[in-house]
């Protein structure tokens, strides 16, 4: 008979198994990346040239959001009746000297029915507000017992000192990142017709959408100031942030960290993690309709280079790592560069990148567009936030 940490440890190792058999098998090799014939970002779907801003906004980013949405991430539904605020007291403050800690619950109701999810915000203390705001998309533990579990990932005491109020909320509470559970959360109590849509939405459109409810707390709050506002993610959640904020243009600047496939990086290149196997692994992150491109990169109707087009003209910065050619490095700088046309030739952004990836040797913050890539593995560090604030730095307006 198994015990019960069997039955915990056993799932968990076959996950474990599962990812380094994926990654071992996937394609590293360059020379076996298909020549890449990418959608054309002013190119309307009638063949129309789109050169003006008029024509990109009411014809042609029209047409790339309705295809990423149908194909791609599946709806994140706006509606609701009504939404309430209430802050709790459960957890001790990780730094009384320097911000006040609020903890927030937001309750949304629908039909009905309600669902509450739950952010931690951080204040400076002593320090004059309305302040910028930096929302982390989280998967990761975040503090118990007054201390933050990884404390890299999110940096609080760095942002405080930055003038930043930042908040996260864990994924989890509006939909748990498990196949057998992530309907639990919001999707089958707020918005149940989603569930079996080939559109609906899945794991990625609850995660936006728990960023976004976020934002309507940060709206209303007297000591926040919403145009600063900044989004962030790393990898599972920089995809679920890139989609997030192209939903909701409230948000002024989106970072991906390490988002790899199905994020920052080019699906056609088919190097590191594919569209299969991204399916095949996290089939509750993508609508079904995804997998109609499982080994079929090349027929889908637009790429990843064409999501940072519904972003612009806000900012949006990427970054990798050179351990992590899972996400596949290049194909992430591919997907900014090319991404960062429609920056500047519908929007006039002063942009410039290197012409090779290996050339790169520092981070290239441009108007608007930035990107890094640094050594190291797969995960969100301190460097990579040093990076990123100061890219941020430049661009708030
Ligand atoms: C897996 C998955 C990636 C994802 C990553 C993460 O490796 O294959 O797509 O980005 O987990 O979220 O850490």
């Amino acid at each position: 008979m198994r015990t019960k940490i069997q039955y915990a440890i056993f799932p968990l190792l076959i996950t474990i198994s599962m990812t380094v058999q994926a990654q071992s098998q996937a394609n590293y090799d360059e020379s076996k990346v298909p020549a890449l014939v990418l959608p054309d970002p002013f190119v309307s779907e009638k063949g129309f040239l789109i050169s003006n801003l008029a024509d990109w906004e009411n014809i042609r980013k029209p047409e790339i959001f309705n295809l990423f949405e149908t194909e791609v991430y599946g709806i994140l539904p706006k509606d609701f009746d009504s939404i309430s605020f209430e802050k709790v007291n459960e957890k001790e403050n990780p730094y009384p000297e320097s911000a006040d800690l609020e903890e927030v619950n937001i309750k949304v109701s629908r039909n009905g029915k309600s669902h509450t999810m739950r952010i931690n915000l951080f204040l400076p203390k002593n320090q004059s507000g309305p302040f910028p705001i930096v929302l982390l998309i989280n998967y990761e533990p975040t503090y118990t017992d007054g201390k933050l579990v990884k404390a890299e990932f999110w940096p609080v005491p760095e942002l405080i000192k930055r003038g930043y109020a930042t908040a996260s909320f864990h994924v989890e509470t509006v939909a748990p990142d498990n196949n057998d559970t992530y309907t639990t959360g919001i999707i089958s109590t707020l918005y149940p017709e989603q569930i079996g849509m080939s559109n609906g939405m899945k794991a990625y459109g609850a995660w936006g959408w728990g960023a976004m409810r976020a934002m309507d707390y940060f709206d209303q709050h007297p000591q926040i100031d919403t145009k600063k506002s900044i989004l962030v993610g790393h990898s599972r959640t920089g995809k679920a942030a890139l989609w997030a904020s192209a939903n909701d243009p409230r948000w002024e600047i989106t970072y991906a960290n390490e988002s790899g496939c199905g994020g920052a990086a080019i699906s056609r290149r088919k190097y590191g993690e594919t569209v299969e196997a991204i399916n095949t692994r996290f089939p509750y992150w993508f609508a079904d309709n995804f997998n109609k491109y499982n080994g079929k990169e090349e027929t889908l109707p637009i790429d990843q280079h064409l999501l940072p087009g519904l972003i612009a003209p806000r900012a949006i910065y990427y970054s990798s790592a050179k351990g992590d050619q899972w996400a596949d490095p290049k194909g992430e700088f591919l997907g900014i560069k090319l991404g960062s046309r429609v920056y500047s030739e519908i929007y006039g952004k002063r942009i410039e990148f290197p012409a090779e990836f290996e050339t790169i040797n520092s981070p290239i913050h441009q108007e608007a567009v930035g990107y890094h890539i640094r050594e190291g593995e797969h995960n969100l560090t301190w460097e990579d936030w040093s990076h990123f604030l100061e890219f941020a730095q430049m661009n708030l307006n």
